[in-house]
């Protein structure tokens, strides 16, 4: 039987005409990479029609974590998010979610497919894939993300699939596909090292639940990174030499252990640096997102195998890397984000860490998602999943923010996503503040001494002063006295303790 007699083919707006008001759906993909592209917009066109006619219609949306723009932007826009979980970054739906229009709860990537199986948030009715390939007996090749998709393939009433040819199908094979089953049924996840697997390279699922297929030729909508500049150059220097004298000191295996990084512009600039400098011995990575950087150092052989979700890499990248997919086949695993952000495993293998803070505060609390407290930038992602179980957790931020009127550092963090008993070390262009074996006033004093920009260290070594003795020099009304001056002034430059007194 072939794939045409078995499915029913239809065209994108047909595939969005089954979806109405109210439904909830689950999307592939992680990041960019491996989402639904042209049903997404479908939906969103069929929003439109319906908000013209002064009709309801709205989604409920699940997904492995940002997604692109034909789906989180044409949804947004179009008003048709009843809610949406979990990270994000995409402008227009961002907007959204702070001005209220778009219901938007955050929640650790690791989480997300174990609370739908535990009932803790409505199953979706649809779940929408992106294959590049797929059987009749209902295996399902991904493409560069894997996120949730098992989970919700499972769960949903209803799959549809858009086949895009744009993604090789011996893309078959790159995929470590495993759920694990729910306690107290559960067993171990037995990976012993990056490479190691445990699963099959296909999502299997009852072929009569493939309501249809659409097929498509859609590159992902990863966006490029910005150039490294002489801050996020020296940020990777400062990261490189920590590790590279945690190695020399013993406090990091000669052998090394495999890195985690985060996402973003200063993530991405991180790895480069590992990667040049030769003090860092060859490494691998077990990892949430593959980056850019991540392949050309796969290529060179600093990096010998990396673990990951998905491949968040440029459409340039990407073909290239196409091109020559042989090469990576044993070089790259992507798995479900229930096991790419394990906490068990992340413990085991003995992960170090790096992640990128918004802002930090002099105890070393972490905020990476919310600006001055009350907006959303992203979201949580799997920062907390990786750090908390890390064998080093390090944060990375520059010093300052929005051309020096915003400290990174700060007496106390509005919003906080780590918090001081996981974060390790924070590292920005002036140095690295080492926060092991140290108390709240210690820590405070490193992290002014050697993180700061020179502009701020008196304002907080004053505010410190601010308490008098304690375990925690916090002081209630000055805590958030630099945000305070910032929003009266546009700068936290000036702010004056004498105020709060
Ligand atoms: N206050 C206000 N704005 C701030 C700020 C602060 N303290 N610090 C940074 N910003 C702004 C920057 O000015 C920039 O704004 P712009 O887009 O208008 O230029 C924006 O935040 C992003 O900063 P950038 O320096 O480009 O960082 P990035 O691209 O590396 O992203 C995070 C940084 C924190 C937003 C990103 O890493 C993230 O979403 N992290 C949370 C999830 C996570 O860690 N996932 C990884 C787990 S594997």
């Amino acid at each position: 039987m072939t794939l045409q007699e078995r499915y029913k083919f239809v065209s994108a707006e047909e595939a969005a005409s089954y979806v109405n008001d109210g439904d909830i759906i689950g999307f592939s993909g992680f990041t960019p990479a491996g989402c639904p592209k042209e049903v997404p917009t479908a939906i969103a066109n069929r929003a439109e029609a319906f908000h013209a006619e002064g009709k309801e219609f709205k989604v409920g949306m699940y997904t492995g974590a940002s997604t692109g723009d034909s789906l989180d932007g044409a949804l947004a826009r179009a008003n048709a998010i009843l809610f949406r979980t979990p990270y994000q970054s995409n402008k227009d739906l961002r907007s959204a979610l702070n001005d209220e229009r778009a219901p938007y709860f955050d929640m650790h990537l690791s989480s997300i497919a174990p609370h739908l199986r535990f009932g803790f948030m409505p199953k979706p009715k649809f779940a929408i894939l992106e294959v590049c390939d797929f059987t009749v007996d209902g295996e399902l090749i991904l493409t560069t993300g894997v996120g949730i998709s098992p989970t919700i393939a499972g769960l949903a009433d209803y799959i549809i699939l858009e086949w895009n040819h744009n993604h090789p199908k011996e893309l078959r094979g790159f995929h470590d596909i495993f759920e694990p089953a729910d306690p107290p049924h559960r067993l171990p996840m037995t990976l012993l090292t990056p490479s190691d697997r445990m699963g099959v390279p296909y999502v299997k699922v009852d072929p009569t639940k493939i309501l249809c297929v659409v097929e498509t030729h859609r590159d992902d909508e990863v966006g490029g990174f910005t150039p490294t500049d002489q801050v996020t150059d020296m940020i990777g220097q400062n990261v490189a030499s920590f590790l590279a004298n945690e190695i020399k000191s013993g406090r990091i295996p000669k052998e090394f252990l495999p890195i985690q990084s985060g996402v973003g512009n200063i993530a991405n600039a991180v790895m480069a640096s590992l990667g040049t400098n030769p003090e860092i011995p060859t490494f691998e990575m077990y990892t949430e997102v593959i980056q850019d950087s991540v392949i050309e150092l796969l290529r060179n052989g600093k990096i010998s195998f990396a673990s990951g979700c998905s491949l968040t890499i440029t459409t340039p990248v990407l073909k290239a890397m196409y091109e020559d997919l042989e090469f990576f086949r044993d070089k790259i695993v992507l798995r479900p984000q229930e096991m790419s952000n394990s906490p068990e495993l992340a413990r085991r293998l003995g992960l170090i860490t790096i992640n990128t803070a918004l802002e930090a505060d002099i105890f070393g609390n972490v905020n990476s998602t919310h600006v001055l407290g009350s907006k959303m930038m992203n979201g949580i992602g799997g920062s907390a999943d990786f750090t908390r179980s890390a064998y080093i957790s390090i944060f990375t931020t520059p010093s300052t923010a929005k051309k020096g009127n915003i400290s990174a550092i700060v007496p106390m963090v509005t919003h906080v996503d780590q918090n001081e008993h996981s974060v390790n070390i924070i590292i920005t262009e002036h140095g690295v503040a080492d926060l092991r074996g140290k108390s709240p006033l210690q820590r405070a004093e490193e992290i002014i001494e050697n993180c700061v920009a020179p502009e701020y260290k008196q304002m907080l070594t004053d505010y410190i002063a601010l308490s008098g003795p304690c375990h925690t020099p916090t002081n209630l009304h000055a805590c958030f006295g630099m945000h305070s001056q910032f929003m009266k002034t546009g700068t936290m430059l000036g702010t004056n303790w004498e105020d709060y007194k």
